[in-house]
């Protein structure tokens, strides 16, 4: 596990240019979890910056997916937000498609969803502390597979 505080958006700035460089090679499948606000979007806007992305990254709340390939790596980007509980399980066999191969993709999850899927991935979770408007960035590598991923965060 790492936990980082981030105190500014150039923090969160700095902790996803990093992970970025550590999955550009091989991809990577991450859920995010954390309240309304909290800042699972702006890790994902700035790591598609990172990895070279030019369209311009946008919530897909109301889309569910959005999906970037100007980078050297493509970069799918979904939100489950709005599905109730029953849409989430619906959904779970086709999230393991994006779970393998060369790309990256983030789930940001509605804060009601356990997120349990039947492969590996990193699991993110934001939270925002209001006594100095930091984010606390926690990541889990669930499997072997990202475990280096998790580790190279610490350096
Ligand atoms: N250190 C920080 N890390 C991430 N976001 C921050 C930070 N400081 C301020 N913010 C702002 O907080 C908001 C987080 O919103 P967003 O990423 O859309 O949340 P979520 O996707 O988790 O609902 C953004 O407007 C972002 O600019
Ligand atoms: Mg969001």
């Amino acid at each position: 596990m790492y936990k980082q505080k981030c105190v500014s958006l150039e923090d969160t700035k700095a902790l996803a240019y990093k992970f970025a460089n550590l999955v550009k090679e091989e991809g990577c499948f991450v859920n995010l979890f954390g309240e309304i606000g909290a800042g699972k979007t702006a890790f994902v806007k700035l790591a598609a910056e990172a990895l070279g992305i030019k369209e311009k990254v946008t919530s897909p709340s109301f889309v569910i997916l959005n999906e970037y390939h100007s980078a050297a790596i493509p970069v799918y980007h979904f939100d489950l937000y709005r599905l109730e509980n029953v849409g989430i399980k619906t959904i779970t066999d086709e999230l393991r498609e994006y779970s393998e191969g060369k790309k990256i993709t983030f789930v940001e999850w509605a804060e009601f969803s356990q997120g349990e899927l039947p492969f590996e991935r990193i699991e993110m979770n934001v939270k925002y502390d209001d006594t100095d408007d930091s984010r606390i960035y926690e990541f889990q590598a669930v499997g072997e597979k990202y475990k280096k991923v998790v580790e190279g965060l610490k350096n």
